[in-house]
């Protein structure tokens, strides 16, 4: 592997589609290599534009924007890091062969649907998982609920992310309402929606998978300590690693996640989501990209989940393991407003071991991640406590 340097005519280019808090870390990741960092979003100063040698502003679900941008940039590799994207310009400049898409462009198609993952993963590689079905009316769905799924279900829309339009629903009468929700506020209404039975599990995990070349150029797997999460309405509050788990389920989660992430192929860092009852493991979903939930690696791993992406895309060697417990706890808006402002972080970080991380985004919502709370401990128990704990501490007002 050759690297260039940025900002000459020589350069390695990386192209990140989507430029959130994740995306802002993998810029500062790759560019720890010299990498020159293009960072794009559908909104002006997101977090990774902060960072990046350069960035645009598109509407990355629009084919002819995102082939164009492409042209004009001619990055040597282009880095999905939302789901919403016109997959179909990505296959094309793919299948031209003059940059690659991370992991590949099957990748990205696959798991921006639900549907194309979920039937992969259940009907091909027959792993286990949720019962599930898909429905595009109120008929199909009350049909299917009825015809064996069953309550408590999960309804969700077929492309959505961080829990929107997603909802529990326990008994009949609440099914119409989670039909409409679903409907209206997936990221791209497919016309189907997905309905899955409630696992009922002792824990859920996220196996940080990676996919990286050996010294002889083979592609070896690795996998990180798993990380526990809580999730609230289907979005990510607090995770920690290690998760404690049993040796049968811990090896039956590397099995699955070995057998998805080989399915899928490419190289790079994978989150893999799994449900954890005893010995028994269920497949939830994959992304093909650094987790949400992962973001406690920058405090627990020797290289961070943002470093292996790094590293596993350039073709350099990764090394997984974990040096310390610690846990995460995200900063949320709280309020409605734009520039904010943060207070309370001296507090905060007065919590022995801790670290926070502000993300910088240009306007808060009430439920918007602004920022994340990490430490470490000798104890996950204990990692947790300073985490919720400095997050607390960080209080978000609007400018006077
Ligand atoms: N079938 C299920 N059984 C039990 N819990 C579930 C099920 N489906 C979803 N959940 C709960 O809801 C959370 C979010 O679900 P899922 O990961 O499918 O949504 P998402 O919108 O893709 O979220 P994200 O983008 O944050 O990963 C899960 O992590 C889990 O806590
Ligand atoms: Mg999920």
């Amino acid at each position: 592997m050759k690297i260039g340097t940025a900002l000459t005519e020589g350069a390695t280019k990386a192209l990140l589609l989507g430029s959130g808090e994740l995306g802002k870390e993998l810029t500062i990741s790759l560019q720890r290599y010299g990498v020159e960092v293009i960072a794009v979003d559908r909104y002006q100063h997101a977090p990774a534009h902060q960072v990046a040698h350069r960035s645009h502003v598109i509407d990355m679900t629009d084919t002819g924007a995102v082939k164009k941008l492409i042209a004009l940039e001619q990055p040597d590799f282009i880095i999905p890091e939302i789901e919403a994207i016109a997959t179909s310009a990505l296959a094309d400049i793919e299948a031209e062969g003059l940059c690659t898409v991370v992991p590949n462009a099957r990748a990205i198609q696959l798991t921006m649907n639900r549907e194309g993952i979920r039937t992969l993963v259940a009907e091909q590689l027959k792993i286990p998982t949720s019962n599930y079905a898909f429905a595009q009316s109120f008929e199909e769905l009350q049909a299917a609920v009825d015809g064996g799924i069953g309550y408590p279900c999960f309804i969700k829309p077929t492309m959505s992310s961080s829990g929107k339009g997603q909802s529990m629903v326990e008994s009949a009468d609440q099914l119409k309402a989670a039909w409409d929700y679903a409907k209206s506020s997936g990221r791209v209404d497919t016309g189907k929606v997905i309905v899955e039975a409630k696992i009922d599990f002792d824990f859920e995990i996220t196996l940080l998978t990676v996919r990286a070349l050996n010294k002889n150029g083979e592609v070896e797997t690795h996998f990180c300590e798993p990380i526990g999460h809580v999730q609230e309405n289907g979005d990510y509050r607090e995770s920690w690693q290690p998760q404690i788990m049993s040796q049968a389920s811990i090896k039956s989660a590397q099995d699955i996640a070995f057998k998805v992430t080989s399915e899928i192929g490419g190289l790079g860092l994978f989150g893999v989501e799994l449900f954890i009852k005893g010995d028994d493991v269920w497949f939830s979903e994959v992304s093909p990209r650094p987790h949400d939930t992962g973001m406690v690696t920058m405090v627990t791993q020797k290289q961070n989940e943002f470093e292996l992406h790094a590293r596993a895309i350039l073709g350099l060697p990764v090394d997984t393991r974990l040096q310390k417990a610690g846990a995460s706890a995200v900063i949320l808006g709280g309020i409605n407003a734009k520039g904010v402002v943060y207070e309370g972080l001296a507090e905060a970080l007065a919590v022995p071991d801790s670290e926070i991380r502000l993300f910088g985004k240009p306007e808060a919502f009430v439920k918007r991640r602004m920022g994340v709370a990490l430490a470490a401990a000798e104890s996950v128990d204990e990692a947790r406590n300073k985490a919720l704990k400095a997050a607390s501490l960080v209080v978000i007002n609007p400018v006077i």
